[in-house]
């Protein structure tokens, strides 16, 4: 597999990648989350790839204060190889690169099998609770699905 950054061309197979591994929500414009990140440290957007397809991505952030990740995603075809660290690692030093000295990312309430997989690579739990405010919305707006989960925030397990 080669590391490589993210280009243009690869947007509609990372989208495709993302549904694979059910990380989009209806809240979220995947498309408009890549041309976010294309103008914002784009060199920090990570992808793998395999024979020609795209089998893994991270999407990582550094504000100054703190490192982010999102969007780590490995193919479910690919998953269970050490793909994942592999890409974590990667994004983890160019962060580093940028001076930056902690990383911290989110995981959905719904996403508990996660957890060992970060735990092994080093990630504790923060004693604190993530606050959101969307101050853009994408183009659905308040969709019916987001009305319900502001209700109802168990739904996320079930989308
Ligand atoms: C999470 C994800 C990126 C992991 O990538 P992966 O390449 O499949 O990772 P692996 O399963 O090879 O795990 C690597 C290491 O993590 C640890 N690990 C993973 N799952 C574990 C578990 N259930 N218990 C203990 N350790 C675990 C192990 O050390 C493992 O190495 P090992 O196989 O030698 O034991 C991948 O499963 C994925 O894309 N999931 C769907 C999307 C997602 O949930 N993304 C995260 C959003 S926050």
């Amino acid at each position: 597999m080669k590391i490589r950054t993210f280009k243009e061309a690869d947007t509609e197979r990372v989208v495709s990648l993302w549904e694979q591994c059910s990380l989009t929500v209806p809240w979220n414009n995947p498309r408009k989350d890549i041309k976010r990140k294309l103008d914002v440290q784009p060199d920090l957007f990570i992808v793998g790839e395999k024979d020609g397809s795209i089998i893994g991505s991270v999407m990582g952030g550094y504000d100054g204060h703190r490192g982010w990740l999102y969007y780590l995603a490995v193919h479910p075809d690919w998953q269970q190889q050490k793909i994942g660290p592999l890409l974590v690692n990667e994004a983890e030093s160019r962060i580093k690169k940028c001076g930056c000295p902690k990383i911290n990312l989110m995981v959905r309430t719904g996403n508990k099998k996660v957890m060992a997989f970060y735990r092994s690579l080093g990630y504790e739990v923060d004693e604190v609770v993530g606050l959101g405010k969307r101050i853009i919305a994408d183009e659905h707006g308040e969709s019916d699905i987001l009305n319900r989960w502001r209700q109802k925030p168990e739904i996320l397990e079930s989308l």
